[in-house]
């Protein structure tokens, strides 16, 4: 096992693994709510969502428009919306934006480069995807501490927080809306507002609030998470640094082993539809299930040797993205941007070292894998 993960329960392999071994589902008295651990449980689950519902909310308020997200919707109102938002993430989109992502990654390493270091997480990792959505939304990219702020606390552990900057955003995304109504521009608000709101079968302005707000955090955090610790492997692999280096063809195979080693998303929540026995336990209609995709990556009895990290893992059928109707609609995105900053990393640095020796520490979220901070040599 990797010397970093067992620090502090960084990452809480131990746990995951007793946890597995207790059961394809656990209960929890206290909060009446399931959790499932295991490769195949949590596959099941997000791929049946006629027994496991994504709506935790049956009419979402104006104070938390992510409520009313694709995310937290099922079929027929979930097909409708993936079918609106698909064509923004179409592999031909996503291709287009390739050189603006490396222009964007070059810069910031130029900006660390004239101060001899860099801090990954701060400098780097986070606002590359904060940029990249930005454009993308056609929102001002000046904005991303805003941006940034409100992803932090929309998956923080800090509920009034939650909500609070819920209400910001809805503000302020009411305002790009509007604006684009009176003058389109091309970008995706614009193609939301046109194809969402002017159409019969279209969604309501505050879906299509929730769809921007979703987007702009299910984009930023994830993507910053998946960047740093796939920097964080690889600092303590020096081999795998050096084969990179050499080969950049192990580039794709180290996205995918970070997606499944330090899964950004560790857990989703789904809700019992209707009483029912699954695999030989009673469920009760709107009990919670917690689905843990983090546990599940590291299922021995699908993975070998699951606490080894190997980039020639194959294959690696790991649950990052999720599974069924939900799967990340942002995947292609996600991974074209890790592969673009893992290039621009491997173009200039020779090796990777940290400049010091602190243990990472874990942001504080239970949902997220991420860590706060990581400072190179360049
Ligand atoms: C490493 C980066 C990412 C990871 C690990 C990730 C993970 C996930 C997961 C696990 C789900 C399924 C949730 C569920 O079933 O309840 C999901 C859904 C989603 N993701 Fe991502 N995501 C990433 C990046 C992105 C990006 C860059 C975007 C867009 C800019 C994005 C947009 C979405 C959307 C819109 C959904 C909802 C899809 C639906 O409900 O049909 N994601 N993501």
């Amino acid at each position: 096992m990797m010397g970093w993960a067992s620090q502090n329960e960084l990452l809480p392999l131990e746990r995951y693994r007793q946890q597995r071994a207790a059961g394809e589902a656990v209960y929890d008295l206290a909060s009446g709510s399931w959790s499932v651990y295991s490769h195949s449980g949590v596959k099941r689950i997000l791929a049946d969502y006629e027994h496991f519902s994504s709506q935790m909310q049956a009419n979402p308020t104006e104070d938390e428009p992510i409520e009313g997200s694709i995310l937290r919707r099922d079929p027929p109102k979930h097909k409708q919306m993936r079918s609106l938002i698909a064509k923004a993430f179409s592999a031909k989109v996503v291709k287009a934006m390739e050189s603006q992502i490396r222009n964007i990654a070059e810069e910031l390493l130029d900006r660390a480069a004239s101060s001899g270091g860099l801090e990954v997480v701060g400098e780097f990792a986070s606002p590359l995807p904060v940029i990249v959505i930005a454009e993308l939304l056609g929102v001002p990219s000046e904005d991303r501490e805003l941006f940034k702020g409100w992803s932090d606390d929309l998956v923080g552990n800090d509920y009034s927080r939650y909500l609070q900057c819920q209400k910001e955003m809805t503000a302020y995304f009411r305002i790009q809306i509007e604006e684009r109504r009176k003058q389109p521009k091309n970008d995706l608000v614009t193609a939301l507002v046109q194809s969402c709101m002017n159409d019969d079968n279209g969604l309501s302005e505050l879906e299509v609030i929730g769809m921007c707000i979703l987007l702009l955090v299910a984009g930023n955090e994830t993507t910053t998470n998946l960047i740093s610790s796939m920097m964080m492997c690889l600092e303590s692999s020096p081999e795998t640094y050096a084969d990179l280096r050499r080969d950049r063809e192990l580039i794709p195979g180290t996205i995918e082993e970070t997606l499944r080693f330090c899964s950004p998303v560790q857990v989703i929540e789904r809700r019992v539809k209707a009483d029912m026995f699954w695999n030989g336990h009673w469920m009760q209609a709107g009990q919670r299930v917690y689905t843990y995709i983090g546990a599940a990556n590291h299922d021995e009895r699908v993975f070998a040797d699951p606490e080894r990290f190997n980039v020639k893992r194959s294959p690696n059928p790991h649950l990052a993205f999720g599974q069924g109707i939900h799967f990340c609609l942002g995947a292609m995105l996600a991974r074209l941007e890790a592969k673009v900053a893992l290039n621009v990393i491997v173009d200039r640095l020779e090796s990777l070292r940290r400049l010091d020796d602190e243990p990472f520490e874990r942001l504080d979220s239970d949902m997220m894998f991420g860590i706060k901070q990581m400072r190179i040599k360049v």
